[in-house]
């Protein structure tokens, strides 16, 4: 079997994740990794038996690397992917994608015109559990959905970000009610504040109107002791519940709790592999560079409401 030659860039706590992926999955070969830290790039390369780069650009001059995934600091992901795909290579990026709309429009302009695969890091869509809920979303099992909310909540990160917890964080669920609901929301109302970071929010409650009077409600902060990864959707004839951490998935109906078993699976895993498979042309993609455009703008707009106490219509 052809397997994809791929490499990593930013080889700090999620980089050294796919690494480790890319090296475990069948359907890739990872050939190299790059950091600006050399020290970085050299222990992880170690690690997995790969050449170390600190220079990205004689990296992507590797005609054996066909693919790369950029896990660099946040405000940096769409500018490195940039000079990827004008490489010739196909990006899986890190989720936010970029640190404004500005930068990922930019970054979806390149992919168009270089004619490659993009895919941002939205990889709760993988977990069985939620599958299963937009599955019952689809098919009405779960009775018309009426409403969404999600709670994703920790404490202060040990990595302190560039971005605030709105577009690191709340970006994830965002995607997610997109998902699910199948459309974009007519109009985004937030509030979002800052009680311990000096330069970004740490907190934000967002809540997306969407057509017909369905909402989502997202929560999210750095500010909990414990961390809490929650989804509930409320259809007309059940309500079903996943916790994003352990998996576990329960259906309510007035009939009866029930709790289908799917085994745990490690969600990185499962997006890097669907990535490896588009770009070898086995599977379609089930996340495009619009999703990852498409949550920034919702991102931002719930910024944009949290500062001006209104909430902000939006444009599909
Ligand atoms: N999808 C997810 O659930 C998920 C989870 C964690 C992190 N992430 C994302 O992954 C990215 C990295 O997060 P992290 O926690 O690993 O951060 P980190 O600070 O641990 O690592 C970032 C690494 O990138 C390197 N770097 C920065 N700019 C670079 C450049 N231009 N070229 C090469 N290397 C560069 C840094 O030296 C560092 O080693 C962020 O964008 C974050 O949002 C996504």
């Amino acid at each position: 079997m052809k397997k994809l030659g791929v490499a990593v860039i930013g080889t700090g706590f999620w980089g050294r994740n796919h690494a480790r992926i890319y090296k475990e999955l069948k359907e890739t070969e990872l050939l190299a990794v790059c950091d600006i830290d050399a020290e970085k790039a050299k222990t992880v390369a170690k690690q997995f038996d790969v050449t170390p780069y600190t220079s990205i650009g004689k990296m992507l001059k590797r005609k054996d690397i066909e693919a790369v995934s950029i896990c660099t600091w946040s405000t940096s992901l769409a500018k490195e992917a940039i000079k990827a795909l004008k490489a010739g290579k196909h990006v899986l990026v890190e989720k936010p994608m970029a640190a404004n709309v500005n930068q990922a429009e930019k970054l979806l302009k390149t992919t168009d015109k270089e004619g490659l695969h993009i895919m941002v890091g939205f990889l709760m869509r993988f977990i069985p559990g939620l599958q299963h809920i937009k599955k019952a979303i689809e098919t009405k099992t779960l009775g018309e959905i009426v409403c969404a909310t999600s709670k994703r909540v920790s404490q202060w990160p040990e990595r302190i970000g560039d971005v605030g917890v709105v577009k690191d964080t709340a970006i994830h669920d965002i995607d997610i009610m997109r998902h699910l609901f199948s459309e974009d929301p007519i109009a985004v109302y937030a509030k979002a504040g800052s009680m311990r970071h000096k330069k970004f929010e740490d907190y934000a409650q967002i809540m997306l109107t969407f057509e017909g009077g369905k909402c989502a409600f997202i929560e999210s902060n750095w500010l909990t002791p414990y961390k809490t990864r929650i989804l509930t959707v409320t259809g007309s004839s059940s309500i079903m519940k996943l916790d994003y951490i352990t998996q576990e998935l329960t259906i309510e109906s007035m009939k009866e709790t029930v709790q289908p078993r799917y085994p745990w699976q490690e969600p990185l895993k499962l997006e890097l592999q669907h990535f490896a498979n588009c770009v070898l042309g086995k599977e379609k993609p089930l996340i495009t560079g619009l999703d990852g455009l498409k949550a920034l703008m919702i991102a931002e707009a719930a910024l944009k409401s949290s500062a001006t106490g209104k909430v902000v219509k939006l444009k599909n």
